[in-house]
């Protein structure tokens, strides 16, 4: 690695992302059926139809992954609580073994020194409220406060940070516009709906999450560069507009009172009635900002309906998901957060990292690479001014990649999908070295 621990400033926390529905084994313990179960269990939507039943085990695991992360030098676990491992039917009657589950995972990692992170969905809707709609539902931010108030009353006393939602705009533009992720609609009316409930969301949980004094409370979304694909004054503005609707509509929503003009251009027809009205529950005050960063994107306009775009391939080399490699962006997302938005608040990277073809005895030089790259954006970022305060490598382990399944490896460890064994991978080694020295 081309970075220590010494080359951030004092008390950066170095940190490793996993999700709930992606490593636990959803079906143990008494957890509800998701959405995600139901979106597989349809044939065409995801890789060989694969699910997040059996995962990575972590279920019965986490001791054995805690002590990997341990030894590995982090300072802290991002890490999800299912809604549907909770609270099987959303509402109503918490699953006493889903509660139990996560209490003996937050003590373990105290007891190892790492300071839990948590978000509270990441994505795995229970059914139950799927079949009403989902976050269709105008009642849906409701129902999370109260999801909320159940698990925080069990873990809350112990977190490091809480953010409510992974990603808004993968649960509200990918799942309900592009169809690619559950529910898998592709519907602008439920797109426009879901978008907004999702904030509506966020900000009922950050209520409750103050009320019952939990400190650290943030919000993490997703960011893509985006770059015209030609010199264009058509690229040009279907850039803008793709940037519009993937970085800046949440936030707008939570820093500044607003949606973006370009965006409502297509969405406001289709908003669910009374949103002006829903800026100062979704706009509450914030501890940090979390950013996932991955990749950028090319746009070219095309014709035909609103947002009249594609995506046409870069020049820059790539990683398995195709994504290309470009650390530029993070460093730009990182000082124009901070410029436009979020001003002084401290911010984390709470997602980066690459999935590779890796078998457990080649090692993983490229993800060593993307490391070396992107930590080196974060730091340019910090001498521009950023208050960055950690970073976080998703993934830990080689884990659920969604619709794509399990072929697509991000993880630091290797995970055999068949025996279930953990494999530390050069990257994990090489980390750890950099966290040690
Ligand atoms: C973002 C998501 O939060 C995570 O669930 C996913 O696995 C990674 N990106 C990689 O696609």
């Amino acid at each position: 690695m081309k970075y220590t621990r010494a080359d951030f400033p004092e008390g950066f926390l170095f940190a490793a992302a996993t999700s709930a529905y992606q490593i636990e084994g959803h079906s143990f313990g008494g957890a509800g059926r998701t959405h995600w179960d139901d979106f597989a269990a349809t044939p065409g939507n995801v890789v060989r139809a694969e699910d997040g039943a059996i995962a990575c085990d972590h279920y019965h695991r986490f001791e054995e992954d805690l002590d990997l992360m341990a030894a590995m030098g982090l300072d802290a676990y991002r890490f999800s609580t299912s809604w549907a491992r909770v609270m099987p039917d959303g509402r109503g009657a918490p699953n006493q073994q889903g509660l139990d589950f996560y209490d003996r995972l937050v003590d373990a990692m105290l007891e190892r020194n790492l300071k839990p992170m948590a978000t509270l969905y990441h994505w795995e809707l229970p059914s139950a409220l799927a079949d009403l709609g989902g976050w269709r539902n105008p009642d849906l931010p409701k129902w999370f406060g109260d999801y909320t108030r159940v698990i925080i009353e069990r873990i809350g006393d112990r977190m490091f940070s809480v953010a409510p939602i992974n990603e808004p705009w993968c649960v509200g533009w990918l799942s309900h516009f592009l169809g690619h992720h559950a529910p898998g609609l592709r519907d602008i009316r439920a797109t426009a709906h879901a978008m907004h409930h999702v904030l509506c969301a966020h900000g009922r949980a950050v209520e409750v999450l103050r009320d019952l004094n939990v400190p650290n409370i943030g919000a993490v979304c997703n960011f893509e560069y985006a770059h015209p694909a030609t010199d264009s004054q058509a690229d040009r503005d279907a850039a803008q507009l793709y940037d519009g609707y993937y970085n800046r509509f949440f936030l707008g929503g939570l820093f500044n009172g607003a949606y973006p003009d370009t965006v409502m251009e297509g969405l406001e027809p289709h908003m669910p009635k009374g949103w002006q009205n829903d800026f100062p529950l979704i706009g509450q005050k914030l501890d940090w900002l979390g950013l996932n960063y991955y990749s950028c994107k090319r746009i070219a306009a095309t014709d035909g309906a609103w947002p009249a775009h594609k995506e046409v391939e870069g020049p820059l080399p790539k990683t398995q998901m195709g994504w290309e490699i470009y650390p530029e962006g993070l460093r730009h997302f990182l000082t124009w957060v901070d410029e436009h938005y979020t001003n002084g608040l401290p911010l984390y990277v709470t997602e980066n990292g690459m999935a590779n073809p890796d078998t457990p005895d080649t090692p993983d030089t490229a993800r060593i690479d993307y490391l070396n790259q992107h930590l080196g954006a974060a730091r340019q970022a910090i001498a521009d001014g950023a208050p960055l305060k950690g970073y976080t490598f998703w993934s830990l382990m080689d884990n659920y990649e969604w619709a794509l399944g399990y072929e697509k490896r991000f993880g630091l460890i290797h995970v055999d999908f068949d025996t279930l064994e953990r494999t530390p991978k050069a990257s994990y080694h090489a980390l750890a070295r950099a966290l040690k020295a």
